[in-house]
């Protein structure tokens, strides 16, 4: 009996010591190794940009790749800066959600300050494969700028507004816009743009340069930065490309160092079945813009109100190289108010599309304050001139203040049957309580 107790607590201690021991290894003894913890990270959350052709300046992908960065990467990390994302919100607010959460962040910090170390390559996950096709399968039509474009060796960025040949012959119900650049290197930003028949595209098919097509009438329909990934809308719902339209796509290249070709395309993706709903935009611009030299803190407002309840799908802000932060202060009937959409620290350089995981519904006579914000003092890095008043213009160095709401009306029902973006009919019923 003595015997068995004796063998009983040993086994206990045993058993005891040994779970302390292993409860105290991983949670902070054991160092965090690239293999295990970070390499994973990276594949998800950087690859997409820092890998081998892609637009960041170097590739995460592998140990030798990633180990002289390591400094760099724990202070862009921890600082947000990286990945390049700027609207505020919980994080998985916006579809494709970049950011890392705070567990990332803290083991990232942990393997930098443990000295970065390889740990077993055994550990380490697979190589992520990244495809180059249309990632939501072959597209209904696909618009390719006219010639490939050359670009120049440069250390500044370059902009040009390329206008694609195809005129919708017809009324067009499209899903889906997706871009794909020729050359990812290459291509910073892209801002998609419905150009009406008025504007006349000069013989090489692109305008060079500062050319804000929003200012000769185009529409801008979607914003694009490396990373993205396809939106499609839902099912019944679509956006109407009215017949006689054309695409444009404004390019931002960042600086090259040698000479360069890029070619980019859009794929289109049609509507079929029965469509309910055009997506809508609320747009809020001012054009009174007139900032003065050297102040850090200038805002303008731009008022709007929601005619119908509304459904709303995603976000998208445009200034220039003076643009500091923008809100959207919306104001609902019951005079609550929120602040629905916030770009604290405005880039102009990764302007995207801030898409929501999840709509959201507000009700008709909504109202939302546009509040664009510039810094034209010499503590913004970006300003090139801080000795200058400036006003609304289409060069990147003038200003422009352009808020976009994309939204469906909860009331509307077109009930029109669609078939390959065409309309076959559209039933007796249809109503637009509007
Ligand atoms: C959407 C594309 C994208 C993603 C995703 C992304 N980066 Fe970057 N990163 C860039 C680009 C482009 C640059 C070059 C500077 C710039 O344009 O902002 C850069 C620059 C950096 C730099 C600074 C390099 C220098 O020259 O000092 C570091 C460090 C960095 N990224 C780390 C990361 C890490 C770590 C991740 C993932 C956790 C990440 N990035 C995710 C695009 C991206």
């Amino acid at each position: 009996m003595k015997k068995l107790f004796l063998l009983l607590t040993a086994a206990l201690v045993g058993l005891a010591s040994y779970s302390s021991q292993v409860s105290g290894s991983t949670a902070d003894k054991t160092p965090v190794s690239f293999a295990k913890h970070i390499a994973p990270i990276f594949q998800n959350r950087c690859e997409e940009c820092h890998r081998a052709g892609a637009v960041a300046p170097m590739s995460l992908a592998t140990y030798e790749e990633v180990r002289p960065w390591a400094r760099a990467i724990k202070e862009k990390v921890v600082s947000r800066a990286m990945p390049p994302f700027h609207a505020t919100g919980a994080i998985g607010r916006y579809d494709h959600d970049p950011r890392l959460t705070d567990d990332e962040i803290a083991t990232i910090t942990k393997w930098v300050d443990g000295g970065s170390v390889r740990g077993n390559p055994k550990d380490l996950p697979a190589p992520k494969v990244w495809k180059s096709g249309w990632a939501s399968g072959e597209p209904d039509l696909v618009l390719t700028v006219r010639k490939a474009y050359t670009l120049k060796k440069s250390a500044t960025d370059q902009y040009v507004f390329f206008v694609f040949d195809h005129v919708f012959a017809e009324d067009t119900w499209i899903r889906s816009i997706v871009t794909k650049p020729g050359n990812a290197k290459a291509v910073h930003h892209a801002n998609t743009h419905l150009v009406p028949p008025m504007l006349k595209s000069p013989e090489e098919g692109y305008f060079e340069g500062d050319f804000d097509p929003g200012a000769r009438g185009t529409i801008m329909i979607s914003g694009w930065v490396p990373g993205s990934n396809d939106v499609f809308l839902p099912q019944e719902t679509g956006v109407r490309i009215p017949k006689g339209m054309r695409f444009g796509i404004q390019i931002h290249y960042g600086p090259n160092e040698k000479e360069t070709v890029d070619q980019t395309s859009l794929g289109l993706y049609f509507a079929n079945g029965v469509i309910k709903k055009n997506l809508r935009m609320l747009f809020g611009d001012r054009k009174d813009l007139q900032i003065p030299p050297g102040d850090a803190n200038y805002s303008l407002i731009s008022k709007r109100t929601f005619d119908s309840d509304a459904v709303i799908r995603f976000f998208h802000v445009h200034m220039h190289l003076r643009g500091k932060s923008y809100a959207f202060r919306f104001t609902y009937p019951d005079g609550r108010v929120e602040t629905l959409f916030d770009v604290p620290k405005y880039d102009f350089n990764w302007q995207r599309s801030y898409v929501l995981a999840e709509p959201i519904r507000v009700p008709k006579g909504t109202a939302v304050e546009f509040i664009g914000t510039y810094d034209n003092s010499a503590k913004n890095k970006f300003n090139p001139d801080p000795t200058q008043t400036i006003r609304w213009g289409e060069k990147t160095t003038d200003e422009m203040m352009q808020g976009r709401i994309f939204y469906e009306s909860e009331s509307e029902n077109l009930n029109l049957k669609v078939k390959k973006g065409r309309v076959v009919s559209a039933t007796e019923t249809a109503s637009n309580s509007q």
